[in-house]
């Protein structure tokens, strides 16, 4: 396996619309463990595929505090059944900062697993979340884009900053 690296906002590769992925192969299956890995390594809790400059239709979710739980989604669809929660969410790609975003609270995803074989889970709280989140990514559309205008910008100013300090520092 292997340790991929995650773009950071504001790269223009994180808008690439993804494609959807044809067959689970075992290239397919190898960069779902490589997208673990990556995530549990950073750490977080989701990630997903565009994240590693990979524009296929593929998330990667492990909410649980064990790392027991994970959840591979290939060609993942959303449906929404209903409620709505607010929670703090952060981003591998927006590193630092965390913001509250108001999202659906309850959705059932249809996906095909890391086997290549067709699923369907409910799910509510922080993994209707977090797999809202990833699915995102897929459309080229970041948690930032939730904020405001003012808050985008202050983000994307901070972010400029350290970068800036790190490449002096290195
Ligand atoms: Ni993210």
């Amino acid at each position: 396996m292997a340790l991929l690296p995650i773009l950071e906002y504001p790269s223009p590769r994180l808008r690439i619309r993804a494609q959807p992925v044809a067959e689970v192969t075992a290239a397919v299956r190898r960069l779902i463990d490589d997208m673990f890995e990556t995530m549990y390594a950073a750490p977080g809790i989701g990630l997903s595929a565009s994240q590693v400059d990979v524009h296929r239709r593929i998330i990667v979710v492990d909410v649980s505090p064990e790392h027991d739980a994970p959840h591979a989604f290939v060609n993942p669809e959303i449906e929404v059944l209903g409620g709505v929660q607010e929670r703090e969410e952060g981003c591998l790609s927006v590193p630092g900062f965390q913001e509250t975003v108001r999202r659906a609270e309850r959705i059932r995803v249809t996906a095909l697993g890391r086997d290549g074989e067709p699923f369907t889970l409910e799910a509510e709280g922080l993994l209707s979340v977090c797999i809202q989140h990833e699915c995102d990514h897929l459309e080229g559309k970041l948690f930032v884009d939730y904020l405001s205008s003012l808050k985008r910008g202050r983000i994307r100013k901070k972010l400029a900053k350290q970068r800036r300090e790190e490449a002096a520092s290195a």
